[in-house]
Parts: structure tokens; C-alpha cells; sequence
């Protein structure tokens, strides 16, 4: 799949007759993507910086404001009728919240059914033998086929919801956050699982999260996100051993460090100011005013997501004063953060 420029604005209406547009949420604000047949692109960034929007986007769940998305040579956004229903049989989303995505007074069986009976394949005794294959598939007991959503645990439940997506043998998977909502001990069955079912059948994923340490963990690339845009994308073992964008390098330093010497050595980055209203993005490059390295041309000039010099081939980066190897900015943004204001980073999970 190729994203290219992709924006997605949300209009601020007021008025009740005429409903006059008085502003945009610019939730995705130019977007540029590859995603890979059987990778896992991994999407980190803060909250709100457009992460699930894009994933409707992609999953066609949203119509674009601008821009293309082509999947296997066809651009996705000016699909309808047949080719749009083809499209979402190859793609399908799994998402963050495994309580409020299921119907409470369905049965489950009826549930992980509902692909059958929207594309109408398999009837009858043939759609329940193939629910239960579904079941066996994502470790849920097949025997459970009558039980409603209440009945299982918060994992169970994202295997229900991961047994629906398979159901029509989908080539792509967005999953949105698919583990945030589960205990910590559950999360790591629950990926586990994702990577099986990848390996088994061939997969290709996009995995949002806001916790860093999951997406290195199921990622092949990772692309970071801030307010609308992708700033950083590279290689999982690039990204981590040397952020080139300031805030990917923010976001790598304010996650936690598994061993304790290196934990103790790393300097946290502390960014100041908050992340500005995806209303009115800043100008120039929208990082500026909470990045450490800002000169007067990150004001005016927004850098483009490009490979810079020493980089590998796949590694893309929005800044025009990088990170370069070796550059201390945890001890640059102490002394320039004099108010700093401590933002809400990812809180990552040990
Ligand atoms: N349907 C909508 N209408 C208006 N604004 C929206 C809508 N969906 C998301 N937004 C706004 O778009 C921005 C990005 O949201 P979202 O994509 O949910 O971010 P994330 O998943 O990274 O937390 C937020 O400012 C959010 O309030
Ligand atoms: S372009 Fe300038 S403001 Fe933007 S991230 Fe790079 S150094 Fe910081
Ligand atoms: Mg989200």
C-alpha cells in the first residue's frame, strides 16, 4: 500500500441553519506511507497526533480530504460498490477497544459470523463450522460458540475481534492500538498471537501504538507521527539506535529503558511547551515551537520527508538540522526549556 499526501480535515461547524464551517481539525495533514507486503509498519506518536484517523483512512472507513492510496495498483479512495466491498475483504481493522467494538446482546459466534453473512459466503451449518475454525485459530474454545461478550476476559475479547478480522482471509490488517486496553500479562499473549497468525498466513500489518517497547517489538519499520504528519520513518534497528528527527529522538528518550545501567546513563529529553491544536498547526516545520534544535528557518520552511546524507536508503526524515550520531539533546533542550512543561509522552510498559 502507498499513502501519498494524504490529508484528513474534520470541519468545525457553527450555526444552526447554515452551518457555517468556522475551522478544520487538520488530523492528518500530509501524509506520505509505504507499507510492504508481509511487513509490519509499526505508528507511534502522542495522542491525538492522528494515529486512528489515518487508520480509517486506510481501512477506507473515512473518506480522504485529498490524496491518494493505492493498494495493489488501485487507488483505494475513488473505489464504490463492488471494487470498495472487494476492498474490504483484503483489508480489515482490528481495533483498541475490545469492549465497546462488540455488540454485548450478540452471541460470539454470531459475532465472528458477520463477514460470512455481509459478503454472503457460507451458510448455515457451513458458517458455523467455519466460526469454529476461526475460534481454534485465535486459541478461543470453539465449544464457546454460544456465549455472549460478557462471558469472556479483556483478551478473549481481542480474539474475538481478531477472529472476526480473519474471517474472509484478508491479505492486510490495521490493527489501532489493538493491545493498550489489556492488562500488561495479557498484551504480550495477544501480540504473540499476531505474530503467529502473520507468519501462518502471510499478513501484512500496521500497527498503531503509543508504547514504544510494543512497536519495536512487532515492527519491521517504524514511522513516527506528530500533529497530522510523519516525521521520522526507518528500519526498526535504525530508528532505535539513532533517531535522526528531535522528536522521535523526545519520544525514544522519555521511553523506558529495560536495563538499569543503560537506563541510568540515558538522559531524558524534555521537550517544553505543549503540542500545539491540530486546529492551527504552527508554521514552517510544526515541531518548532517545542524543538530543541529550532533555528529561524524551522519558522518559516517546512522541511520535507527526505533521506539525508549517511542515511539508509529507506530512512526518511522531516527536519532540517538533524540529530547527528553522537549529539548529546537531552543536555541542548535542558538549557534552552527553561519553562518546560512536561508534555504527555507515551507512558511505556515494562
Ligand atoms: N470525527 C472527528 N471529528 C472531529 N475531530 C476529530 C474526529 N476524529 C478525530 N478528530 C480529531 O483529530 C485529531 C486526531 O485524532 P485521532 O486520529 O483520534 O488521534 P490519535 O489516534 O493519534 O490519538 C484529534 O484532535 C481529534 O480530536
Ligand atoms: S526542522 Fe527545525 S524545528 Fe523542525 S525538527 Fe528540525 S530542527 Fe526542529
Ligand atoms: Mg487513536
Amino acid at each position: 500500500m502507498s499513502v501519498e499526501g494524504v490529508f484528513k480535515h474534520f470541519p468545525i461547524r457553527q450555526g444552526i441553519v447554515f452551518k457555517k464551517e468556522i475551522a478544520r481539525v487538520h488530523a492528518v495533514d500530509g501524509v506520505d506511507l509505504t507499507v510492504r507486503r508481509g511487513e509490519t509498519l509499526g505508528v507511534v506518536g502522542e495522542s491525538g497526533c492522528g494515529k486512528s484517523t489515518l487508520a480509517r483512512c486506510l481501512a477506507a472507513l473515512h473518506p480522504v480530504t485529498r490524496g491518494r492510496i493505492v493498494f495493489e495498483g488501485q487507488d483505494v479512495t475513488k473505489l464504490s460498490g463492488a471494487g470498495l466491498k472487494a476492498f474490504r475483504r483484503d483489508v480489515q481493522m482490528i481495533f483498541q477497544d475490545p469492549y465497546g467494538s462488540l455488540n454485548p446482546r450478540r452471541r460470539v459466534g454470531s459475532i465472528i459470523g458477520d463477514p460470512f453473512a455481509i459478503h454472503g459466503i457460507a451458510g448455515g451449518a457451513e458458517r458455523k463450522r467455519r466460526v469454529q475454525e476461526l475460534m481454534e485459530l485465535v486459541g478461543l474454545n470453539p465449544e464457546h460458540f454460544n456465549r455472549f461478550p460478557a462471558e469472556f476476559s479483556g483478551g478473549q475479547r481481542q480474539r474475538i475481534g481478531i477472529a472476526r478480522a480473519l474471517a474472509l482471509r484478508p491479505k492486510m490488517i490495521i490493527c489501532d492500538e489493538p493491545v493498550s486496553a489489556l492488562d500488561v500479562s495479557i498484551q504480550a499473549q495477544v501480540i504473540n498471537l499476531l505474530k503467529d497468525l502473520q507468519d501462518e498466513m502471510g499478513l501484512t500489518y500496521v500497527f498503531i501504538a503509543h508504547d514504544l517497547s510494543v512497536v519495536r517489538y512487532v515492527s519491521d519499520r517504524v514511522a513516527v507521527m506528530y500533529l497530522g504528519r510523519v516525521v521520522e520513518s526507518a528500519t526498526e534497528d535504525e530508528l532505535y539506535a539513532g533517531p535522526r528527527h528531535p522528536y522521535a529522538a523526545a519520544l525514544l528518550s522519555a521511553a523506558s529503558i529495560a536495563d538499569p545501567d543503560e537506563a541510568e546513563r540515558a538522559e531524558r529529553i524534555v521537550l517544553s511547551g505543549d503540542v500545539p491544536s491540530p486546529i492551527d498547526p504552527p508554521s514552517g516545520c510544526r515541531f518548532h515551537p517545542r524543538c530543541p534544535k529550532a533555528r529561524d528557518r524551522c519558522t518559516v520552511d517546512d522541511p520535507p520527508l527526505i533521506v539525508r546524507p549517511g542515511d539508509a536508503p529507506d530512512h526518511l526524515t522531516a527536519c532540517h538540522f538533524p540529530v547527528e550520531r553522537g549529539e548529546n539533546l537531552a543536555r541542548e533542550s535542558a538549557a534552552i526549556a527553561q519553562v518546560s512543561t512536561e508534555p504527555d509522552l507515551p507512558e511505556a510498559s515494562t
